[in-house]
């Protein structure tokens, strides 16, 4: 009796001394690209001269945020589900102004950036492909530790504050088959990209624990031969085969599972040499996969693969014309649909990935073992739903 109570009075004290709601993590630290970044390609095109990325225009954001915000979504992002449930405010994206105080950057930074590779530009010149910017994920890590200063002031207090954030690193990687398979590379040839993908992923992840990370969610790809950008890109052709039980294509899904068993095995090494860190596995594919399987089951009732938001076509898509251009369409009831525009998911998708992976069983190690669902709060329904 005497132990238990002790028991309860030190682990009530622990909890009355922290600041957090969750007491699992005090703040999150983000890595990735469009399915993460909740602003920076904004920002940063806000500051460069050049093109204007359509998804700065409305219908973007419209769900939620009721205004473009730099989501590529109609709403809210796995990220954003993720800190409202660890009762953090929304991740502001790296390149804003912070003009938020040390308290309030202490909560978490978001590096992700829309179009972001794993790999360093130079990677896919050399082989003829043209990325947008100079913003891989070895960049956004370089940004992490330029802004170390002002967020945590001496090297333990920088440890001791990143040990105690979730640190997510990815989505990232998909964008470097994207890029290549949209130039004209066969999938055979973008297969040989995988190792050196999941290499730039694995140096990342020891990178942030030698600066004190003790717990990462890493993500792999989802299936993209269900993607309504892949789907209109070889309608037609007689290269690809069809997965009966979805209508997705066979061989890209088949692909992004050989990127996630590299990915997971590379995880599993890591796991023995740092078995005090939380490696937490993030199923993307296999979460997705169930409303590819059985859309109605789970309330997108116009099916998985048509875009709600594009330029007409077989999967409402168009590469020359895109969701928030003049000519696209937007469907009347984004949060019956699970694609949004070809190569984003809605905000209702994210949100059902979401509950899979952090609620449900889609990590390994499940994410409810590592901070019980019992300190998570209650995300907030879907807007049009209320
Ligand atoms: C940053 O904030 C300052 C002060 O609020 C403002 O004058 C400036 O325009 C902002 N810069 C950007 C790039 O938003
Ligand atoms: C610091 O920022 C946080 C989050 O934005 C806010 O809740 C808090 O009131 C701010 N503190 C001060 C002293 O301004
Ligand atoms: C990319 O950005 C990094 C850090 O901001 C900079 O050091 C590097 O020179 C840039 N590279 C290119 C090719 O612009
Ligand atoms: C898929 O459908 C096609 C055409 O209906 C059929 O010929 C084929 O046997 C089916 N494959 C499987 C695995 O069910
Ligand atoms: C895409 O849109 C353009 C412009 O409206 C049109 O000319 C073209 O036929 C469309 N392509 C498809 C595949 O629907």
């Amino acid at each position: 009796m005497a132990d238990s109570s002790t028991f309860y009075l030190i682990l009530t004290l622990l909890l009355a001394c922290n600041a957090y709601a969750n007491g699992c993590y005090t703040s999150i630290i983000s890595f990735g690209d469009s399915l993460a970044d909740t602003g920076n390609l904004k920002l940063l095109s806000e500051n460069s001269v050049g093109h204007v990325p359509h998804f700065m225009f409305p219908p973007y954001g419209d769900t939620f945020f009721h205004k473009p915000t730099g989501r590529c979504s109609n709403g809210r992002l796995i990220i954003d589900f993720v800190a409202e449930s660890l009762g953090l405010r929304l991740i502001p994206p790296s390149q804003g102004n912070f003009t938020f105080n040390e308290t309030g950057l202490r909560q978490g930074v978001n590096y992700a950036v829309a179009g972001a590779t794993a790999l360093d530009s130079s990677f896919h010149e050399a082989r003829g492909i043209s990325t947008n910017r100079n913003i891989s994920l070895g960049v956004q890590l370089g940004w992490f530790k330029e802004s170390l200063p002002l967020i945590c002031s001496t090297v333990s207090d920088c440890k001791h504050l990143i040990g105690r954030s979730l640190v997510l690193v990815g989505e990232i990687g998909g964008n470097d088959y994207n890029h290549a398979l949209e130039s004209g590379k066969s999938i055979a040839e973008v297969e040989t990209y995988v190792p050196f993908v999941i290499n730039t992923i694995i140096s990342t992840v020891n990178e942030l624990i030698e600066l004190g990370a003790k717990t990462l969610v890493i993500p792999g790809n989802l299936p993209i031969g269900c993607s309504a950008t892949y789907l209109t890109i070889f309608y037609g052709s007689d290269k690809v085969q069809y997965d009966n039980s979805t209508g997705c294509i066979t061989q890209l899904n088949k692909f992004a599972e050989y990127h996630n068993e590299l990915l997971k095995i590379a995880l599993n090494q890591i796991r023995e040499v740092y078995p005090e860190v939380n490696i937490i596995y993030a199923d993307y594919f296999n979460a997705a996969m169930q409303v590819f399987l059985s859309p109605n089951a789970y309330g997108f009732t116009n099916g998985a693969l048509n875009a709600c938001c594009g330029g007409g076509g077989p999967f409402n898509y168009n590469t020359s014309v895109a969701c928030a251009d003049p000519l696209s369409t937007t469907c009347a009831e984004p949060d019956k649909y699970f694609n949004w525009d070809g190569l984003h998911l809605t905000e209702a998708a994210y949100m059902f990935i979401f509950k899979s992976l952090f609620e449900g069983s889609y990590t390994t190690p499940q994410f409810k073992s590592v901070c019980p669902t019992s300190r998570l709060q209650q995300v907030e329904g879907l807007s049009s739903s209320m």
